[in-house]
C-alpha cells in the first residue's frame, strides 16, 4: 500500500518536502492556513522563488501532490510533518502561536482516528517545548497518549535556502528525537528508504531540539569570526580576507565554507536561532559570553559600511546611494533579517536617497519601503547617476559589472561589500570589506 504523508506549513521547509516527497511516489497532502497560498501552489506556482522547487512541486502534482487548507485530509496519513513558523518575538524568544494552532488541530482530529499516526515536528523550537508544550496540546486534544496511540517524533531541518530541494533529497544526518518505540522503528524504517546511506541520529526530544540551535550557532560563530578579521585586515595594508579564508578553509579542521567575509549574517534562520538560543541559555542559568559576542559582531558590522561611507561622501545627508542586492543572499527573493534591508533603514534615517537593485527580491523589498526608497530593474539604470553603489549581495550578475556600466554614476564610488570586483581593474574609487586599503 502507499505511505501517504501530510505536510503541514507550506513555506520553505514544507513546500519543498512535500514537493520532493510527492515526486518521489508517497501520496502527499500538503496543507496550509493560507488559502490564497494554496490554490496559487495548486496551480504549480511557489509563493517564493527557490532554484528547482517548480519543477519539483510540478512533478509531484502530476504525482500524488494534493494542496489544501483542509486539514482534515490528514486522517489518512502515515506520517504528519508540521512545518510552520516560529518566527522571533520582540524579547528574541520563539513565537510557538503557529505551533500551537496547528497541533491542537491535529490533536482534535487524531481524536476521532483509528490509525497510529506519526507526528514529526520539523519546526525549530528551543529545548523542552516537545514536552512542554507540543505533547500536552496533542494528548488534551486528541485524548490520546503520545508513544502508545500515536507517535510524536522531533525531527529538525538542516536545509539551507537555495538548495532547499537538493538538501531535501540528500540531508546530511536526519535526527530523529523521542521515545524507542515501535513509531520510532517505523520512523527509521521510513527515512532509511527514503534517504540510503545518511547518518539517522536517534535521541531523545531535547537533545534533537538543541542539535538544531548548536547547528546554526555555529554557523553564525563561523562568520562573525570571519567577519572579525576582515575588519583587522582591513586595517592591514593590502591584506586579503578572502586569500585567509581560502586557505584556513583548506585545513579540515576548519573547513572551507561560511568563512566568506561580508556584511554579516542575515536570513531567517541564524538571526532569529541566535536570538532564541540566547534567550534560552540565559532561562537556564548560562551566560552566553560567546554567542552574545557572536551577535554584537553581527549587529556592528552594518556599522563599518556606514562609517565608510560617512567618510568617504564626506556625510550621507542627501546623498544619492544605491544598494546591490537586498535578498540576504543570492539565488533568492527572501529578504528576511536581510543586512541590506538593516542598512537601507539605517541610511534613510540619515536622510539619504537610496535606489536599490536586486534580480529576484524587489517586490519583497518594496512591501517594506513602499515610495520611501526608487527601485530599478536594471543594474545601469540603478547606478545611472548614483553617488556611490553598495554592493551587499553577491549576485552572478554583478560580476559581468565593468567600466561601462558604472559610467554614468555621477560619482564613482563602489563599496564591495562581498569582495566582487576585488581582481579587476575598475575605474572607481574602491573599497572592498577585507581588503586593507
Ligand atoms: N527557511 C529555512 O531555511 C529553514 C531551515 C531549517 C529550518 N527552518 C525552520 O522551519 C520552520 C519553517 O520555516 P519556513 O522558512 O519554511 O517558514 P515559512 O514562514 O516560509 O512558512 C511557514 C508556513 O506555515 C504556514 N502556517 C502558519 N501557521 C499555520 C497553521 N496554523 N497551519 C498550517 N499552516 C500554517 C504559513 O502560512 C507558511 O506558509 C521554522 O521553524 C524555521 O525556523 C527553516
Amino acid at each position: 500500500m502507499i505511505m501517504k504523508i501530510a505536510v503541514i506549513g507550506l513555506g520553505f521547509v514544507g513546500l519543498s518536502l512535500a514537493a520532493v516527497l510527492a515526486s518521489k511516489g508517497y501520496k502527499t497532502f500538503g496543507i496550509d492556513i493560507d488559502d490564497k497560498k494554496c490554490r496559487v501552489i495548486s496551480k504549480g506556482y511557489s509563493t517564493f522563488f527557490e532554484p528547482e522547487l517548480e519543477k519539483t512541486l510540478r512533478k509531484g502534482l502530476k504525482n500524488n501532490l494534493v494542496i489544501s487548507n483542509d486539514f482534515s485530509l490528514i486522517k489518512n496519513c502515515d506520517f504528519v510533518f508540521v512545518t510552520v513558523g516560529t518566527p522571533q518575538k520582540a524579547n528574541g524568544a520563539i513565537e510557538l502561536s503557529m505551533i500551537k494552532n496547528s497541533v491542537s488541530k491535529i490533536g482534535k482530529i487524531l481524536h476521532n482516528n483509528k490509525k497510529d499516526q506519526i507526528i514529526l515536528i520539523k519546526s525549530t523550537v528551543i529545548p523542552g517545548t516537545m514536552k512542554d508544550v507540543i505533547l500536552p496540546i496533542l494528548e488534551k486534544n486528541s485524548k490520546k497518549k503520545a508513544g502508545k496511540d500515536f507517535g510524536l517524533i522531533s525531527n529538525p531541518e538542516f536545509l539551507q535556502e537555495t538548495t532547499a530541494i537538493r538538501d531535501t533529497k540528500f540531508p546530511h544526518a536526519v535526527v530523529l528525537g523521542g521515545y524507542d518505540t515501535e513509531y520510532m522503528k517505523k520512523a527509521k524504517r521510513f527515512f532509511s528508504k527514503l534517504h540510503p546511506n545518511v547518518p539517522i541520529i536517534i535521541t531523545n526530544h531535547q537533545t534533537a531540539e538543541m542539535v538544531k540551535y548548536a547547528n546554526n550557532s555555529f554557523l553564525a560563530t563561523k562568520i562573525s569570526f570571519i567577519n572579525q578579521l576582515s575588519n583587522i585586515c582591513q586595517n592591514i595594508p593590502e591584506a586579503n580576507i578572502d586569500d585567509i579564508s581560502k586557505t584556513i578553509g583548506l585545513d579540515p579542521r576548519i573547513g572551507k565554507l561560511f568563512l566568506n567575509a561580508g556584511p554579516g549574517y542575515g536570513g531567517s534562520c541564524l538571526p532569529k536561532d541566535m536570538k532564541a538560543l540566547i534567550n534560552f541559555a540565559s532561562s537556564v542559568g548560562v551566560k552566553p559570553i560567546l554567542l552574545n559576542a557572536v551577535e554584537e559582531i553581527n549587529e556592528k558590522q552594518v556599522q563599518q559600511i556606514i562609517k565608510l561611507l560617512e567618510k568617504k561622501l564626506n556625510g550621507i545627508s542627501s546623498r544619492k546611494i544605491t544598494v546591490m542586492g537586498t535578498s540576504f543572499k543570492p539565488n533568492t527573493d527572501d529578504i528576511r533579517d536581510s543586512i541590506s534591508i538593516k542598512l537601507i533603514k539605517k541610511l534613510l534615517k540619515k536622510k539619504s536617497k537610496i535606489t536599490v537593485y536586486d534580480p529576484k527580491a524587489l517586490e519583497n523589498t518594496k512591501n517594506i519601503f513602499g515610495d520611501k526608497i526608487s527601485y530599478e530593474n536594471s543594474i545601469i539604470d540603478a547606478l545611472s547617476k548614483s553617488q556611490c553603489a553598495i554592493f551587499m549581495t553577491h549576485w552572478k550578475e554583478f560580476e559581468k559589472i565593468d567600466n561601462k556600466s558604472i559610467r554614468h554614476m555621477k560619482r564613482r564610488l563602489i563599496i564591495d561589500c562581498r569582495r566582487i570586483f576585488a581582481e579587476e581593474k575598475i575605474d572607481a574609487e574602491y573599497y572592498a570589506l577585507g581588503i586593507g586599503q
